[in-house]
């Protein structure tokens, strides 16, 4: 399920509007010659975590999920000077072009990469009552959305923003009876955010340059 004007108009919206620094563009040419998959979000979607970030004030963000460190990079760009940014990897090949692509665009000081699985991470940060974030954006395995969200709360406060990618799959999150786990997982994050009372949220659907899919977008009000 595609169609041509989708990576047309992201195109357009990259060079009209969104017009990526040097070291973005760069970052996904060291993922894509490195091997690593192609599925960094893409430049407007970046811009668009960079904006919301400006906009709530970030000086905390988490991210779950670093890949090439592209989003990461994003987040970066909207934090003042002594702002940080935590972001979880565990493939050991994919932290390595992310802490290139970090350094590159001059984040090194700023940005936290933990190696490691997320669950693990996300539990010891809870367990030593690190301070709540003020952003955080959920973009690692699917079937653990479920388990990174009450985590994901805990490192919250009120007005923490919450957004979590990839939870339309081509139309495939209506389907109850999906076989594909990532679906499902993305189907039980839905649920528990409509069903936590410190949640209210909303689901965007998107279509560019990665096809049909969408963001959850969860703002933590008690
Ligand atoms: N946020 C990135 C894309 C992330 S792709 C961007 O838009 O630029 C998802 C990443 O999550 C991959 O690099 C994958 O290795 C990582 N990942 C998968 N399972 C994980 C886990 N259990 N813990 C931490 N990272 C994980
Ligand atoms: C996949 C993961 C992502 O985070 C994404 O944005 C697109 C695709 C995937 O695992 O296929
Ligand atoms: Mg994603």
């Amino acid at each position: 399920m595609t169609d041509p004007r989708w990576d047309a108009v992201d195109r357009y919206a990259s060079e009209l509007l969104v017009r990526p620094p040097e070291a973005l563009d760069a970052a996904l040419h060291t993922a894509e010659a490195a091997g690593l998959p192609a599925i960094s979000v893409s430049a407007p979607q970046g811009k668009l975590l960079m904006l919301l970030a400006q906009s709530v004030g970030a000086r905390r963000v988490l991210e779950i999920g670093t890949l090439a460190g592209y989003s990461a990079i994003w987040l970066a760009r909207a934090l003042p000077p002594e702002g940080s940014l935590v972001t979880l990897e565990v493939e050991p090949r994919h932290a390595s072009v992310a802490r290139e692509n970090i350094a590159r665009a001059g984040f090194s000081a700023v940005v936290d990469l933990r190696l490691g699985p997320a669950l693990d991470t996300l539990r010891s940060m809870a367990a030593a009552g690190t301070l709540p974030f003020d952003l955080i954006f959920i973009d690692a395995d699917k079937p653990s959305y479920p388990e990174y969200l009450p985590l994901a709360l805990m490192l919250s406060r009120v007005g923490t923003l919450i957004i979590a990618d990839n939870v339309v799959r081509k139309g495939a999150v209506v389907d109850s009876e999906s076989g594909d786990e990532r679906v499902q997982g993305v189907r039980r994050f839905n649920e528990i955010v409509a069903r936590s009372p410190r949640l209210d949220a909303t689901l965007l659907q998107t279509v560019g340059s990665k096809g049909y899919d969408g963001f959850t977008l969860a703002r933590v009000v008690s």
